[in-house]
């Protein structure tokens, strides 16, 4: 499947709308991870060699309910600046909309600021069209969503996908991967993974999973699993997806009094989680065993980690995948989000093929094969 691409607009002096992902993390009004943005920068830097008449980005940045100026796109403006040694007019979508800047690279605040942006609300749509003449998506990680600036604007201005999403799109196609495939999943939602679950027990060779989601495994399996959370709904639909010889679950868990901190920890078989204990992070027994399975896979892809990883004492599992991942030389695909920053945490990111920008999108390309977005901009 091909898709239309910024290359094959025309750009000069035409007005370009560009959807990026600017959801990074702020720590005390700043930009703590400035990943993403440095991720934007070959699209945009590719938009100024074409000399358009002028650039709009559009981003999100959180999920706030109305005007909230903790999430103000204002830090991103700052970083955006130095790193492309341009000025970056920061402004709001009314000022944009009222008295249009001529030229130049426009920089639009929090578009989740309005309540038509998830609404997907045509009127607002149409706004947002009104800002320029061709439409560039590149925000790879706000694909599965079905918003106005990346969804609802590209039925009305001439869509296309940028250089970032053409990368994404091209490390994640599974259809080209060597096999054996292998999946490790974590998650603590069965409920929100179970389709993903399904797609990828047909796609891939075995899927290992971790997170708190075993438990509704275990419950389907009859085991006893303490206080750990598992969803009661949707134990049946974990003992259907148990029939499949892909799937594998953990065979040894770590315990704890608390889950929120390392209290009576103990590695224990999963059939011997006691009853005032929680399971926080799957078992080091397992962890090898999974470790069997990788050493033959010809591609690997990691979604979620394996334990409650906010929490330092439940980590092991998690910080030992990664460094086994960082070593082996099968293709290795880091599927974004929490697992991205973990792997970034133990400096570790280079040693993988490909770390994904994304987290629900990813995974969701990776098992479904498509995105909403995708398929505007599909050539026939
Ligand atoms: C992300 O970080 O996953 C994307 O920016 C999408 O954000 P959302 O999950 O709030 O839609
Ligand atoms: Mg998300």
């Amino acid at each position: 499947m091909s898709f239309r691409t910024v290359k094959e607009l025309g750009l000069k002096r035409r007005k370009v709308v560009l959807r990026t992902d600017y959801n990074v993390p702020l720590s005390k009004g700043k930009v703590a991870d400035d990943e993403r943005i440095a991720a934007s920068l070959c699209t945009l830097k590719y938009l100024i060699s074409k000399s358009p008449k002028k650039i709009v980005i559009i981003s999100h940045l959180g999920r706030p309910k109305g005007v909230d100026k903790s999430l103000s796109l204002k830090p991103v403006a700052e970083v955006l600046e130095k790193k492309l040694r341009k000025k970056v007019i920061f402004r709001t979508l009314e000022e944009e909309v009222k008295t249009p800047q001529k030229s130049g690279i426009v920089l639009l605040e929090n578009i989740r600021f309005h309540k038509g942006e998830k609404e997907n609300n045509p009127s607002f749509a149409k706004s947002l069209a009104s800002l320029g003449d061709v439409f560039v998506n590149d925000a790879f990680a706000t694909m599965h969503r079905k918003h106005a600036s990346n969804y609802g604007i590209a039925k009305l201005i001439k869509p296309s996908i940028g250089l970032l999403v053409q990368k994404e799109l091209s490390h994640l196609s599974l259809s080209k991967a060597k096999r054996p495939i292998t999946i490790i999943m974590g998650g603590s939602k069965l409920s929100t993974k179970l389709p993903f679950i399904k797609s990828f027990l047909r796609k891939a060779d075995n899927v290992l999973l971790g997170g708190a989601m075993i438990f509704t495994f275990y419950k389907a399996q009859g085991l006893d699993v303490g206080r750990s959370l598992y969803e009661p709904d949707f134990v049946e639909s974990a003992s259907k997806l148990l029939k499949s010889k892909k799937l594998v679950l953990p065979s040894d868990v770590l315990v704890s009094r608390s889950i929120g901190f390392a209290q009576g920890v103990r590695y224990v078989d999963c059939n011997k989680i006691p009853k005032q204990h929680y399971g926080v992070d799957i078992g080091y027994r397992s962890v090898l065993d999974f470790i069997k399975i990788l050493s033959i896979s010809k591609t690997i892809i990691w979604n979620g980690p394996l334990g409650v990883y906010e929490v330092e004492d439940f980590r092991a599992s998690s910080e030992d995948m990664a460094l086994f991942l960082s070593a082996v030389s099968s293709k290795t695909i880091i599927g974004g989000g929490d697992t991205a920053w973990l792997v970034k945490s133990l400096g570790l990111r280079r040693k993988f093929d490909f770390v994904s920008t994304g987290g629900g999108a990813t995974l969701e390309f990776l098992a479904m094969g498509t995105l909403p977005f995708l398929k505007l901009v599909e050539k026939k």
